[in-house]
Parts: structure tokens; sequence; C-alpha cells
């Protein structure tokens, strides 16, 4: 059985205390430093301050991290090209993916572009990584016998749309992230029983997450509320996580052979919607248009 452990404090000390080269994957939502109210000023610093912060929490992240490891880091705009920076010419680390999270609501400006994405970056303490492709694929668009079916790479702009208020998973936090989006990174880049650090919880996404796959999940979080929050998160019953990437529900089109389709849709359960709630895939899919044969040749 795999364990979720939450720490309640300043993820500094905690950091200090892990064993070196010990975790697998860290995935880190460090505040952005833009002024949110976490229940304390800790997203309110000075410049400097801020950077040292960074630094201090990064480099005991990379000294935990086995020589296997892989770290991502949310960041918004105001420092995503410091703490590039500070990972890639002060840790040493190699830069693999720099993703962007693309999500349709948010606040909006009336001078200059309504913000629509965070960055999030993708490094690896070594050459040597863990990266499971099939585990991460999003369905074709198209039906081809030369296309791979089991699916295609999902690239590096990633659309999950916030947790809404009204749903029945939001949490009293004011930065959870989607399920979906976390399970992406724990897929692709560990494995059943790996070790998966998560030094901002928050609302505990990543420790739920971890939870759910199979995996064991330290979190630190300094605000005592949202670790009460986490425990209570973490005791609920599953019934699949709370978002997902639109293009997971999609069937190719041109899918005219019943056979195929039949074959197809059953994989396509298992293999993209595994971890979600029963969705509109079998509505869909009776819904699917049937193409001619000669739409089929196109291919
Ligand atoms: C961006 S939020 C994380 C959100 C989380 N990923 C989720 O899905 O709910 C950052 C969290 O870091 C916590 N935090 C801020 N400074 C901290 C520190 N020094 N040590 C531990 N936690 C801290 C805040 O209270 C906040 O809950």
């Amino acid at each position: 059985m795999t364990k979720q452990n939450i720490l309640l404090g300043d993820t500094l000390e905690h950091l200090a205390k892990i064993p070196s080269n010990s975790i697998n994957l860290i995935v880190a939502d460090p505040p952005y430093n833009l002024g949110k109210n976490y229940g304390n000023n800790h997203d309110n610093q000075e410049f400097d301050e801020y950077l040292d912060f960074s630094r201090h929490w990064l480099k005991e992240s990379v000294r935990v991290l086995k020589p296997t490891g892989t770290i991502y880091v949310f960041m918004g705009f105001r420092f995503i090209s410091y703490l590039y920076g500070l990972l890639e010419q002060e840790m040493g680390l190699l830069f693999n993916s720099w993703i962007v999270w693309h999500y349709t609501q948010g606040m909006g400006k009336t001078k200059g572009f309504s913000p629509r994405h965070d960055d999030i970056l993708m490094f690896t303490k070594s050459e040597k990584f863990t990266f499971n492709l099939d585990e991460v694929r999003v369905p074709q668009k198209y039906y081809r016998s030369r296309n791979n079916m089991r699916g295609a790479n999902p690239g590096d702009v990633w659309e999950f749309s916030h947790v809404h208020y009204c749903h029945e998973n939001r949490q009293a936090h004011p930065t959870q992230k989607p399920e979906g989006l976390i399970e992406r990174m724990v897929l692709a880049s560990s494995n059943i029983e790996d070790d998966v650090l998560d030094p901002f919880a928050g609302s505990g996404t990543t420790l739920r997450v971890c939870q759910q796959l199979g995996r064991n999940c330290l979190g630190i979080e300094i605000n005592p509320e949202y670790v009460e929050m986490i425990h209570a998160r973490l005791a609920l019953p599953f019934d699949g996580f709370d978002s997902i990437d639109p293009r997971m529900e999609r069937i190719p089109q041109n899918l005219t052979d019943p056979q195929v389709r039949d074959v197809y849709l059953s994989n396509h359960q298992q293999w993209f919607l595994k971890n979600h709630a029963p969705s509109s895939l079998s509505e869909n899919s009776t819904n699917l248009p049937l193409y001619t044969q000669k739409s089929l040749d196109l291919s």
C-alpha cells in the first residue's frame, strides 16, 4: 500500500530533513508572489526576497531528487524567466519541457491581453529519467491504419479548466490545480510505488492524485487549515479525477467499420479514461457520424 503524508510547517525547514537523492518526482506549485491570500503574507515578498526564497527551496529540492528524478515547477509570468535561470544555470538541471497550461476562464484586462495560461517548467537531474509516454498519450483525431491509434504525444500546450467554484471537488483554496493536469505529470514521470514530493501542497491535489495512482506522496503546507482540508480530501471516496484534457474524450470521426469501432471504443476507455468518471464518451459514440467508405478513402 502506498502512503500519503502531509507535514505542517515551512517547506524550507521540512525539506532540510529529507534524505538526499530519495525522491523520484517533485511537483512544485509555489506561491507566485502575486499577492494571493493563502491566510498569511507569504505571497507578497520583495523581488530579491522572493528570488532568494526560490533559490533556497529549489536547491533543497534538487538535493533530495534522485539522480534519475524529474521536477515540474509551476510559475506565473512575473518570475518564470528568473526561475528558468535558477534551474538551468544555478542548479545545473537539464531542461526538458516548457509546458503552457492554457485555461479558458480568468481575470479580464482592458488594456493588454487577458492572461490565459500559466507556465510549468520540467527539468531532470540527468539524462536518464522516467518518461512513460504510453501512459499520457491523447487520442488521435482520425482513424488511419498508419496512425498509432494508441494515441499521440500530448505536446507542451495543455488545456485544463480550473476546477469551477460549483464543482463538488472544489476546495476552499484560491489556487487549487486541476487533478487531470497533475495526473499527466505523475503518470509520465513516475512509476507505481515511487516517491513523489509536493513542497507546497495547498489543497492537496498532488497527494490526492498520487493516492489514486499508487504512488507515495509527501506534501508540505504551511497553513494548518489547508492541512486539515487535505486530510479530509484524502478520506473522500474516489469516483474519477475532477478535470480532463478535452482531447481525451475525442473519438476518431471516421470510424465506420462497426467491428473496428467497438474494439477501438473499449480500448479508448482503458487507454485514455480509466481514472475518470464515465463520461460523455458512450453518448458521443452512439452519435458518431457514419461516414461513407469514400470519406474513409481520403485517409
Ligand atoms: C499555489 S498554492 C498550491 C496549490 C496546490 N497545488 C493545489 O492544487 O491546491 C501554494 C501553497 O503554498 C503554501 N505555502 C506558501 N509558502 C509556504 C512555505 N514557506 N512553506 C510551505 N507552504 C507554503 C501556501 O499556503 C499555498 O497553499
